[in-house]
């Protein structure tokens, strides 16, 4: 076995707060891995950090009216929130808009170039005629020409999953306007995949006995087609500047960069550790590090593909020995996806239930080996019939017993004694090993059904032993039947913690136990009679109230409504809409999005910055008529003090203008 285990999840997109699909597809699973590893006394560590840029970021900036630097400021916290709510836990959780990551990044780069496996294109790109720009990877949409999807994106199709070029979309699309692009030349640097495929499939064949089928199968697949040279720089500003004299303007590929982010987030955690060296023992030392890398499916291409392929160019690195990746996590029967707000989020589901609740239900529910579903009511059938009646009962009623007919005390236990006892205590033996074997093997969802099954089994006892009948005819025995009972608990804690953390924790101090090593589980013998703490119920059933207002909320979402508080018929009132006459409108130097309009409301006119420049031509909208709500607060806007606020729809972040069926007066009431 190898000496550290270098852990990492996928750097989430510093552009939106978290979903139950991206804890069920890679930061629970790598979380229960490290807690487990770390609890085996394994040197173990996990890397993560916000991935920062890229046109994700830089189209929700566009969307939003805000720098692309405000928005990953923003969403770098709220990811953050979301993990702590989740319980879940880094060694370092870095942003790859640091310094030290562009340093590294650049490293990486010149490496590449340096040995040959970077080479520069002049090649055709996409522009925007309406837009006046070229369209880097996801600024141009089109239909996938491997699977047919009719909304993959420039740089990857997220049905097939596959690494795609936007010239090969059929029917493209400029993302922004829709308008359909043109070809113009621009000059890019390429990975080429073609020289480094050779090593690549050896290096896979070598995983084949012990990767996931399909994560090993997509990989192969990849290769049997060719790979083709990737185009690994892009045309933006918001970026890690390409490192050569000539390629101004230019930045890497958000998928370049990113998974370099592991690297550099070590690297930080070692600054941070006070020994900045510290970061080499865990990827340079290849003896001795074990790799793996947390991902969902849609990232198999980068994890399994273009990254050990960028490794095995550069040549100092660790090389991954796995990528577990999951499958997908659907919500209600649907594809989650952000766009259409058909989401469950982190921070919303963490209103209703506490954290261990939902790190149980999304491991029981967690794609392992197949797409799954996520529906409310599986979800409190799950709670309420395994952690609440099974697991949380068997503590429950145990404690209770032996606080009520043994005056709280329990133990000593030293003897096997009968046959009921020793199967008990057969399994607490095995527990450890059995289960460790499972979590080593990335199989989650079978290790939380192997600990229900086991306090199951211990409920079976409990029930067969009947301690409520022989505390009145033979007091030893019910000592004996608690005692075997609680040490079965005291090995339950230690081994749901990396799944249950907080549960782990209440119920050790319940027991009055200290915390125990993962081997040290396996021992149920307790030498001394222990006094345990005041019991207190672990869990509470899940309330079909509470599971309406998550329902509600989902369904709410189909019907594509914005949850919004109810607000009272005054406030509403307090709303000053009117139609207004767009006299003038202009473009705003420095400012793109904007157009500055002046608008006739009757008795006066005011100005209004409107988020719009993109989608509407000045010329086009002088004369229209709009509503506005008039009695905001003047803001000032890019220098311009807007007076009011033009409404619109908003169809997908692209504003589409309203106007009355008919003409009417300026200044008319809105109601
Ligand atoms: O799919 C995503 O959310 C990407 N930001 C994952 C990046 S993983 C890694 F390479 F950094
Ligand atoms: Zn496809």
């Amino acid at each position: 076995m190898k000496k550290r285990i270098l852990i990492t999840s996928a750097l989430p997109y510093a552009n939106g707060p978290l979903h139950i699909g991206h804890i069920a597809g890679a930061y629970l699973p790598a979380d229960i891995y490290t807690r487990y590893q770390k609890k085996r006394g394994r040197e173990a560590i996990h890397i993560c950090g916000t991935d920062e840029h890229g046109v994700a970021i830089t189209i929700r900036a566009d969307k939003e009216g805000k720098s692309p630097r405000e928005i990953v400021d923003f969403y770098h916290e709220r990811i953050k929130e979301d993990f702590r709510l989740m319980r879940i836990e880094f060694d370092n959780f870095s942003r790859t808009s640091l310094p030290l990551h562009y340093d590294t990044a650049q490293e990486f780069f010149l490496r590449l170039y340096n040995k040959g496996y970077i080479t520069q294109k002049s090649v055709e790109q996409y522009y925007c005629p309406k837009c006046k720009r070229f369209l880097p990877d996801r600024y141009v949409e089109g239909t996938c020409p491997h699977c047919g999807y009719d909304k993959a994106r420039g740089d990857q199709c997220d049905n097939c999953g596959r690494w795609l070029e936007p010239k090969e979309l059929i029917n493209p699309r400029c993302a922004i306007c829709g308008t359909t692009p043109v070809l113009k030349e621009s000059t890019h640097y390429y990975l080429a995949l073609s020289k480094l495929s050779e090593p690549l499939e050896k290096w896979l064949n070598s995983k084949k006995s012990y990767w996931k089928p399909e994560v090993i199968g997509l990989a192969l697949s990849w290769i049997k087609e060719g790979l083709k040279d990737r185009a690994i720089t892009r045309d933006l500003e918001w970026g890690v500047p390409v490192p050569l004299e000539e390629a101004k303007g230019k930045v890497l590929y958000v998928w370049f960069d990113a998974p370099i982010g592991y690297i550099s987030s070590t690297k930080e955690w070692a600054i941070k550790k006070g020994n900045p060296d510290l970061w080499k023992e865990w990827w340079l030392d290849k003896e001795n590090t074990k790799l793996v890398h947390f991902i969902g499916k849609d990232n198999i291409v980068f994890h399994a593909i273009v990254w050990p392929a960028m490794l095995i160019g550069h040549g100092d690195y660790v090389l991954p020995d796995n990528v577990p990746a999951n499958y997908y996590l659907n919500l209600e029967g649907s594809k989650i996806s952000t766009s259409r707000n058909w989401a469950i989020w982190i921070k919303d589901l963490a209103t209703l239930y506490p954290a261990d609740y939902i790190r149980f239900g999304l491991t029981y529910f967690m794609p392992e080996t197949r797409d799954s579903d996520f529906t409310f009511h599986d979800f409190k059938e799950r709670v309420n019939n395994e952690l609440v009646n099974n697991f949380g009962n068997f503590v429950n009623r145990t404690l209770t017993f032996i606080k009520k007919y043994l005056n709280g005390r329990v133990g000593p236990l030293t003897e096997r004694g009968n046959e009921d006892d020793g199967e008990i205590l057969s399994l607490i033996e095995k527990a450890p090993s059995e289960l460790g074997e499972l979590i080593d093997n990335y199989n989650f969802r079978k290790g939380i059904i192997y600990l229900m099954t086991l306090s199951d089994k211990g409920n079976r006892y409990f029930d067969r032993m009947a301690p409520w009948k022989t505390r009145k005819t033979d007091i030893e025995r019910t000592k004996r039947t608690l005692s075997v009972c609680y040490a079965l608990i005291r090995t339950l804690s230690v081994l749901i913690e990396p799944y249950l953390p907080d549960s782990a924790k209440r119920i050790r101090e319940m027991i009055n136990a200290t915390d125990m090593k993962w081997d040290e589980a396996a021992r149920w013998a307790i030498p001394q009679e222990i006094e345990i703490n005041e019991p207190r119920v672990l869990y509470k059933k899940v309330e079909e109230e509470k599971i309406e207002i998550g329902e509600k909320d989902v369904k709410s979402k189909e019907k594509g409504e914005k949850k919004m508080a109810e607000i009272s018929f005054e406030d509403f009132m307090k709303l000053d809409i009117k139609i207004g006459k767009i006299k003038s409108a202009e473009k705003v130097e420095g400012a793109d999005k904007l157009l500055k309009l002046t608008v006739d409301i009757g008795e006066r006119e005011i100005t209004l910055a409107a988020g719009i420049a993109q989608f509407y031509n000045p010329e086009d909208i002088i004369g229209k008529e709009i509503p506005v709500l008039v009695n905001l607060k003047p803001r000032k806007i890019r220098g311009i003090l807007s007076q009011g606020m033009m409404l619109a729809a908003d169809e997908d972040g692209k504003p589409v203008l309203l106007h009355p069926e008919k003409e009417v007066k300026p200044g008319s009431v809105v109601r």
